[in-house]
């Protein structure tokens, strides 16, 4: 098992780097096979597998100088929008804390984090894939700068998706682009459940053009957030069966994916969707996430589907909000459809036309 900590990435004071900054600009991921339960620090219980989006993303900045005292303390200012977030500034200083064993010249730093996100706060679209993962890139950026370690490209992707997992473990799918697995599988040798790894070598074209529309019905908070999703898993009545189901289905997945089966894909997407919400209805305390809009959306994919024959499918992340997925040549007859039909289900008329994507950008 990698630990990737390494003691030697210490920068010598007497030659102190200029001040200086790295950026990245990293996207939100769509889970089709879901990880819903985990194990030891952040390992999944199962292989997902992901779609790279586009639109959904988060703008990251980090500015760096040497400190001046000695004090090995991480020295973290962070601005959210331009605005000082202290509770994003308390959540990334412990998580930076937590890598400083491999990432040992943070203690010698001042940093300021300032991060943008495409879509409005608040707007119910998860941003911890795209948050966490901008700041591995933005840590690894900043080890390679130093200290030359990281010029192999794959050899920094692996390491920033290893150390985006450990912030969020869907982030590690987010450094890769169109389509991302991460946990092992016999079907893709070498994947492991450390990091991604990515898969657009393997897919047929067809899906390097899917459309998502992330349809937001609402966008208040949930009320039970995902690490406590995941902790329910443990002693769930249907783990077990749920982990071999997931394994199962990858392996599906990924035939589908390679082979251009679209409609294989889109019964994946819909059954995973549904069984992740399943397994939130029979949690110990269950729960229910989905609103009314949800079931009256979900119903309506199903009709249009029948009554159109055209490829549109549903998932849902772990929220109300629906994603919908479809082969770009059909995105004109969707938004009309959206348009007409979907949008009064959403907050506010909101939704995000988003698109599988290239990854991440350095700025
Ligand atoms: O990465 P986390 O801990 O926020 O969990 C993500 C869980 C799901 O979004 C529901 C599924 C997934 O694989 O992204």
């Amino acid at each position: 098992m990698a630990t990737y900590e390494n003691p030697r990435l210490v920068l010598d004071s007497s030659r102190p780097p200029e001040p200086g900054r790295v950026s990245w600009r990293s996207p939100s991921n769509i889970a089709i096979v879901k990880y819903w339960g985990k194990r030891g620090i952040q390992l999944p219980q199962n292989p997902s597998l992901s779609l790279t989006l586009t639109a959904a993303y988060t703008q990251m900045t980090m500015e760096y100088a040497l400190k001046k005292d000695p004090d090995p303390k991480i020295d973290l200012t962070f601005f959210f929008n331009d605005q000082p977030h202290e509770s994003f500034q308390q959540k990334v200083t412990t998580f930076l804390t937590n890598v400083a064993p491999i990432f040992p010249f943070l203690r010698q730093l001042k940093l300021t984090i300032r991060t943008f996100n495409s879509f409005p706060h608040s707007a119910g679209i998860a941003s911890s894939a795209s948050s966490m993962s901008a700041l591995a890139l933005c840590l690894c950026s900043l080890e390679d700068r130093f200290f030359q370690t990281l010029n192999d490209d794959a050899e920094f992707d692996r390491k920033a998706s290893y150390v985006a997992r450990l912030g969020s473990g869907s982030a590690c799918r987010s450094i890769y682009p169109y389509a991302v697995l991460w946990g092992e599988t016999p079907v893709v040798p070498g994947a492991s459940d450390e990091y991604a790894t990515p898969l657009h070598e393997l897919i047929h074209p067809v899906f390097k053009t899917f459309h998502d529309d992330i349809l937001v019905v609402s966008a208040a908070e949930k009320a039970v957030s995902s690490r406590a999703g995941h902790a329910l898993m443990e002693g769930h009545p249907f783990a077990e069966t749920r982990y071999t189901q997931a394994r199962l289905r990858t392996v599906l997945l990924v035939e589908a994916l390679r082979s251009g089966d679209i409609e294989t894909f889109g019964q994946i997407a819909e059954e995973e969707a549904l069984a992740l919400h399943a397994l939130m209805m029979c949690s110990r305390p269950p729960y229910l996430l989905l609103q009314p809009g949800t079931i009256a959306i979900l119903h309506r994919v199903r009709t249009f589907r029948q009554q159109t024959q055209l490829p549109v499918y549903f998932t849902l992340d772990a929220g109300p909000n629906v994603h919908l997925l479809y082969p770009a040549e059909y995105a004109a007859r969707v938004r009309a459809w959206v348009e007409g039909e979907l949008k009064s289900y959403c907050e506010q008329g909101f939704y995000l036309p988003d698109k599988v994507g290239e990854g991440p950008i350095e700025e």
